[in-house]
């Protein structure tokens, strides 16, 4: 594999005028943004090209618009912030209000890169993408990866290559589907592999248990039946938490009644689970435990985040939603790697490379 270059490999910046791509899709509510962590960790790849006198413009994406502009996806508030954070930094407004971005449109590349010397991707959770914005600059510029995509890049892959073992990933959220890729790979490279979250009841489905009305895949049936029967060790919860036919709160084992419905791990679950991850050299979560928006089926995500923050292995949590538990638990200084992104360090696990980092792999200034 040809050497990914890195900001050093761009040569004196001082004068050019460099293009970033920052993956500032931000969480927000009412055109507020309520957090900024993407921004922040933007700065460190920004203050290294400012502080050597390049100037920065910046473009991303935020939310899914479909190709045209629409208010609520505007950048505006993430302009005022990055100002603040970064003042005399350009932001571009979304990409994705041209159809060229997503469409991976020539035109649209040589309209980005119009008066611009140089390329630099920091957007690591949208490194998985093959846009215009992520694969078509380092066809022409000098480019490098940001400090984020790098260390992004190094603390993934080391997962994937050089583990140190017991190694355990803790995966949780609704849909096995989602991460069937990565459960399969991790399969290959995990010590064993910890499951929570509604996924966890189409494995009960597989073992033939009653889930009652709990979420669950019919269609991924016969993939959890072969995982199980993959001989590798897979933990399952051993209780839960829910609401029963009624409506009212109710703790079950790992039959659960016809009415009933699943939201969370139970106490002794979260116990074991707590076990597994002290007993860890190196740990990987992705996906909550349960509902944990809601008060009463948040106690499993929180155990979880809990012996994350505590256990002395080396700790990786992927993006999305286990990234918002554990900053909502207080927990996100406490672990070792909060990965900015979701899907993409999932697809980096799984596949071992990405089309953003392929695609700088091409660059001129690439050796
Ligand atoms: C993310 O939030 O995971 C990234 O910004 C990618 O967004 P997307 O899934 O809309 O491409």
């Amino acid at each position: 594999m040809s050497h990914i270059p890195v900001l050093d490999d761009l040569g004196d910046v001082r004068g050019k005028r460099v293009l970033v791509r920052t993956d500032f899709n931000v969480p927000m509510d009412n055109g507020e943004i309520t957090d900024d962590f993407r921004i922040r960790a933007a700065l460190p790849t920004i203050n290294w090209l400012t502080e050597r006198g390049a100037s920065v413009v910046c473009a991303s994406h935020l939310g899914r618009p479909k190709g045209h502009p629409e208010p609520k996806y505007s950048m505006a508030p993430v302009r005022e912030r990055l100002a603040e954070l970064a003042p005399g930094v350009d932001l571009m407004e979304n990409l994705r209000f041209h159809p060229g971005e997503e469409g991976n449109d020539p035109g649209f590349v040589a309209n980005l890169i119009d008066g611009v010397d140089m390329y630099v991707n920091d957007a690591f959770g949208a490194a998985h993408r093959a846009h215009a914005s992520i694969v078509g600059p380092p066809r022409t510029l000098p480019s490098a990866m940001g400090l984020l995509l790098q260390k992004e890049v190094e603390v993934l892959l080391g997962l994937r290559n050089n583990p140190k073992r017991p190694f355990v990933a803790v995966l949780g959220g609704a849909k096995i589907s989602d991460k069937l890729g990565v459960v399969e790979a991790l399969l290959n490279t995990v010590d064993s592999l910890v499951i929570g979250g509604a996924m966890c009841f189409t494995f009960f489905a597989a073992q033939g248990k009653p889930i009652g009305d709990s979420l669950w895949e019919p269609e991924q049936l016969e993939t959890c039946k072969r995982l199980l029967a993959s001989g590798k060790t897979i933990h399952l919860p051993e209780d839960i938490t829910g609401v029963d036919a009624q409506g009212a709160y109710a703790t079950f084992g790992t039959r659960l009644p016809d009415g009933a419905k699943g939201f969370d791990i139970g106490p002794g679950s979260a116990a074991a689970f707590t076990d597994i991850i002290m007993d860890a050299r190196t740990v990987f979560w992705n996906g909550p435990m349960g509902m944990f928006e809601d008060d009463r089926f948040a106690a499993g995500t929180r155990t979880v985040a809990q012996a994350m923050a505590d256990t002395k292995a080396f700790t990786v949590v992927g993006g999305g939603d286990s990234a918002a538990a554990l900053a909502q638990f207080g927990f996100d200084d406490e672990v070792d790697h909060v990965s900015t992104g979701g899907g993409a360090s999932l697809e980096l696990l799984e596949l071992g490379d990405l089309p953003g980092l392929e695609a700088l792999r091409g660059a001129p200034n690439a050796v």
